[in-house]
């Protein structure tokens, strides 16, 4: 199985069948194995630095019913909230004032938040921070709404695919979503110009490696400047509350494979992550990972925005707890770096 990894590092590239043979045999030490290629090309490209985002969940409030996701639209539990333009504001200067270059707006599907009301936010943002990054994740629009949020300043976008199987992808969403229309989203976004990412669960349910495979596939022809995996962790108000939950190993070697299969991606460690284990974030840098994105949303909403059970919101994950997270870091090696950490391309 060796040579396979070799393969991959050298041709940045593998078959479908060496995909699943790779994944299907994978061992502990065949791990470390790749870890050692895949930090090797990391810090190729990217040095031992490590770039922050800070995370503004601005709305809890979706007009989607995934199958997977705790605030689906049927999940009466939720307790939904909305931030105004003004509270994200705050949020903001909040993380600029702790050093933060890269603000991330992650939201649910809100038909509230209309374009126009995303497009004001853009102007605000970046007429106030114009020396930051803003990152874009308010689901799937038009390719004009795109165009005018890229044109009002915006610089990334992040829409994870979910999984590249349009069979699998129907097991996972209701009927009126589809495989293709979220692929067609994210050619979109590349055709424009984001900084795109692209990304899935790893053990969602009936995820088998060929799918995984085919998710790695799709990415590879996507070339996405960004790619968000995390493992699936049920939430309980959720049609998959008893599934089991994704494995931390394979995520971890997934995110080796993901940086010889595109060496300069950038690759958070997810929140996800550290959630299923408390050495998750740092194990996912040791694995090829080089970008973290504390949380920056209020306080008072940060429970509220809960995708999975015991989703973490404190400690590290808090945007305020930057110096914590600076010497974790620090202590397997690596080091923040506050600039916004734009894509190599
Ligand atoms: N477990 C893990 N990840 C989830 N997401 C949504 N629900 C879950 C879950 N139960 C991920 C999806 C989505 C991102 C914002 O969070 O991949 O794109």
């Amino acid at each position: 199985m060796k040579e396979l990894i070799d393969k991959l590092a050298e041709t940045q590239s593998l078959t479908k069948d060496e995909i699943v043979l790779l994944l299907d045999n994978r061992t502990a030490l065949l791990s470390e194995y790749l870890f050692e290629k895949s930090r090797e090309v990391r810090e190729k490209y990217y040095g031992k630095d490590v770039y922050i985002r800070g995370l503004i969940e601005f709305t809890n409030y979706c007009k989607n019913d995934c199958f997977y996701c705790g605030i689906r639209k049927s999940n009466k539990n939720t307790c939904r909230y909305r931030l105004t333009p003004e509270e994200i504001i705050e949020c903001c200067q909040m993380g600029y004032d702790l050093g933060f270059r890269t603000f991330v707006l992650q939201g649910g599907e809100d038909s509230e938040y209309s374009d126009m009301k995303i497009i004001e936010l853009i102007w605000l943002i970046k007429e106030k921070y114009s020396d930051c990054a803003l990152t874009l994740s308010v689901g799937e629009r038009t390719y004009e709404t795109y165009a005018a949020f890229l044109g009002a300043g915006a610089d990334r976008y992040l829409l994870r695919h979910e999984t590249a199987n349009p069979t699998h992808y129907h097991r996972l969403h209701p009927p009126k979503m589809s495989c293709e229309e979220r692929k067609k989203n994210l050619h979109n976004l590349k055709k424009l110009g984001f900084q795109t990412g692209a990304g899935f669960m790893v053990g969602s349910p009936w995820q088998t490696t060929e799918y995984i495979a085919e998710d790695l596939l799709f990415l590879k022809d996507l070339q996405p400047e960004m790619v968000g995996i995390g493992p699936f962790l049920p939430h309980h108000d959720t049609p998959f509350a008893k599934m089991e939950k994704g494995s931390l190993e394979l995520t971890l070697f997934l995110l080796g494979m993901l940086r010889l299969l595109l060496p300069k991606v950038l690759l958070p460690a997810t929140t996800a992550l550290g959630s299923i284990a408390p050495d998750g974030r740092e194990r996912g840098l040791l694995a090829g990972a080089n970008v973290v994105m504390p949380n920056l949303s209020p306080k008072s909403v940060r429970e509220k925005y809960l995708l999975y059970d015991d989703k973490l919101s404190t400690g590290e994950e808090a945007a305020e707890s930057k110096d914590a997270l600076e010497a974790k870091i620090k202590s397997i090696g690596y080091n923040i770096v506050m600039s916004r950490g734009d894509a190599l391309r």
